[in-house]
């Protein structure tokens, strides 16, 4: 499938309900989404709110409708780690293997780099599909780096996380 007509842009708010479907069928689906569960459509526009303040990259790629999104959240509260930031990217069911991810990931580097980022995590839930998505985290220079046993419990499961980390260049200037 060719990415000629894709477009990636940032998330408007008429995009979070497509958003929250794409969200819902990996909860539906998978066990994948951990620690997030559903939102509702007002959770969604504040989270959505948050990023916009806080000046974190949310984007969206659609063809004709929205095919994934991708977006940077604070990896942990507290301001010590506010040049960490956490990856989050959904495709569209039947949207995967066709670039789509790559597509959003390589802005979305680029956006938090210019946010002031310069340390991005990735945490895979170790499930069935956890060998493609740490395959394309190691694609995009994300190294691994540990695995944290038994953290999440979902449906009469415990859950591994495997976590990556990518540098970006540290913030230009006086650290703000
Ligand atoms: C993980 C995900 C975002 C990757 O996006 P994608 O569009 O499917 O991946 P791309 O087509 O851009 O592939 C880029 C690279 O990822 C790796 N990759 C992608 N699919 C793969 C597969 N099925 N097997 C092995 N490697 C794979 C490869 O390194 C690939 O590059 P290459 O083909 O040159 O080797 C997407 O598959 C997805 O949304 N999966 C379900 C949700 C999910 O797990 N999200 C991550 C939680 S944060």
């Amino acid at each position: 499938m060719s990415n000629k007509q894709l477009c990636v842009r940032p998330v408007r708010d008429d995009d979070l309900a497509d958003v929250a479907a794409i969200h819902h069928h990996y909860v539906e689906n998978t066990l994948i989404c951990v620690p997030e569960l559903e939102r509702t459509a007002t959770q969604w526009q504040e989270f959505t709110d948050d990023l916009r303040v806080r000046g974190l990259p949310f984007l969206v790629a659609e063809r004709q409708q929205l095919l994934g999104y991708a977006y940077v959240h604070p990896w942990k509260p507290g301001p010590s780690f506010r040049h960490t930031g956490e990856v989050t990217i959904y495709l569209a069911p039947g949207h995967t293997d066709h670039r789509i991810g790559q597509a959003l990931l390589e802005p979305l580097l680029a956006a938090s780099q210019e946010a002031g980022i310069s340390q991005l995590i990735g945490a895979v839930a170790e499930t069935a599909a956890a060998p493609r998505t740490s395959a394309f985290c190691q694609k995009y220079a994300f190294e691994e780096c540990g695995l944290l046993q038994k953290v999440a419990h979902r449906d009469g499961q415990w859950i591994d996380l495997r976590l990556f980390q990518r540098q970006l260049a540290p913030p230009s200037g006086s650290d703000t």
